[in-house]
């Protein structure tokens, strides 16, 4: 029973995998391709609010064909991560701000709120059957992945569905780029933008995600890794890398300074960003919410007072970027390599994730 009255009814899988098949899915997994035994669902239905929370066998689910979700892609998602500790437990990292960001994408989204009880109660529940599942290796961890979508039945649209079903699953993943801590070269997106003021740009929505693949592909077509999404309005103000937020590092030594664009509405408030705003001064480094354009990214870099970038995210951490190309040219961060305090940001974020640094915000919660 969770704490906000919920009673999670277990049905055991009959078809775990042997300690055997999990150990060679744990070898190498990669980044969400391997599941892990079982789920957990809830269902909403207005009036009535959540009910019927289960852990299941993981299986696939069947719909109507005409549910709300595979039509008007009512669907929010969530990402966080289960730690193997040096003694062996298992804790996340601010479940909290994950369920609270949940809710937010919820709201704009004309979707129900879920308790950040229950969020945390069915990761424990899920936890309690496949606890196994949560990797040791370094670098490695459970990536939880909570989603929630509409399933009323019919095409109308003048009101949002009334019924939903909240899904949390789990992957035992590895880094999410391949290849070690290597920087990524990124493409400044002129043709198409990822968000604008008064849409979805700000909430974990689906179909934010569904708009990005082109110019990810674009980007890749212009050979580099990852795209940049410029705000929608002027075109010039730097706003994210891919699916996750980005930080500028200016001077260097006791001089460097962060800055990293502000949450104007469009961004995804990323967990991470909000983490690293906290700690960063902490060591010296003040950091500034402001904003960015192309032409300052560029000549900053070339006049080498711009010194590191990086991304930053659950996925992937914190990823430098190496290199910058657009219709108006290319240009290299630095001399292309992990610069020191994206590094050492980076150690310091995973030292405290993973256990072995000292959890000095109640950032870590046991489950
Ligand atoms: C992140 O964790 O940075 C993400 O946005 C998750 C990604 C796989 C969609």
């Amino acid at each position: 029973t969770t704490k906000s009255g919920l009673t999670f009814d277990i049905q055991p899988s009959d078809q775990r995998r042997t300690p055997q098949e999990r150990a060679a899915l744990l070898d190498n997994p990669g980044f969400g391709n391997v599941f892990t035994d079982h789920m957990v669902t809830i269902r909403y239905t207005e009036g009535k609010g959540w009910y019927d929370a289960r852990v299941e066998p993981y299986a696939p689910l069947s719909f109507d064909p005409a549910s709300a979700n595979l039509h008007y892609a009512q669907e929010i998602f969530e990402g966080l991560k289960a730690y193997r500790h040096p003694d062996g437990t298992i804790a996340c990292f601010r479940p909290e701000a994950n369920a609270a960001r949940m809710n937010r994408s919820a709201r704009r989204m004309a979707m129900p709120e879920l308790d950040e009880e229950l969020f945390t109660g069915a990761i424990e529940a899920l936890l309690g059957q496949d606890a196994d599942w949560v990797p040791s290796q370094e670098d490695s961890s459970l990536y939880l992945r909570p989603f929630m979508f509409a399933t009323d039945v019919g095409l109308g649209v003048n009101h949002p569905s009334r019924s939903y079903m909240f899904v949390l699953i789990a992957s035992p993943s590895g880094p999410y780029f391949s290849g070690g801590i290597k920087p990524v070269s990124v493409w400044l997106s002129e043709d198409y933008t990822r968000a604008a003021p008064g849409g979805t740009g700000e909430a974990k929505f689906a179909g934010n995600y569904a708009a990005s693949f082109v110019a990810q592909a674009q980007a890749l077509e212009q050979g580099c890794d990852q795209v940049v999404w410029l705000d929608g309005v002027e075109h010039r103000w730097v706003e994210e890398m891919g699916g996750m937020n980005l930080f500028f590092v200016f001077g260097s030594g006791d001089g460097a300074r962060l800055r990293t664009p502000a949450l104007t509405g469009t961004l995804l408030p990323g967990v991470t960003r909000d983490s690293l705003l906290t700690l960063a001064p902490e060591f010296g480094i003040p950091v500034e919410e402001g904003r960015i354009s192309t032409d300052e990214w560029r000549s900053a870099a070339e006049s080498g007072e711009l010194t590191e970038v990086f991304a930053c995210g659950t996925a992937a951490v914190i990823t430098p970027v190496g290199y910058v190309k657009s219709s108006h040219g290319e240009f290299r961060i630095g001399d292309g390599t992990p610069g020191p305090v994206t590094m050492r940001l980076r150690e310091e974020l995973v030292g405290i994730q993973y256990g072995s640094r000292p959890d000095t915000h109640g950032w870590i919660r046991d489950m």
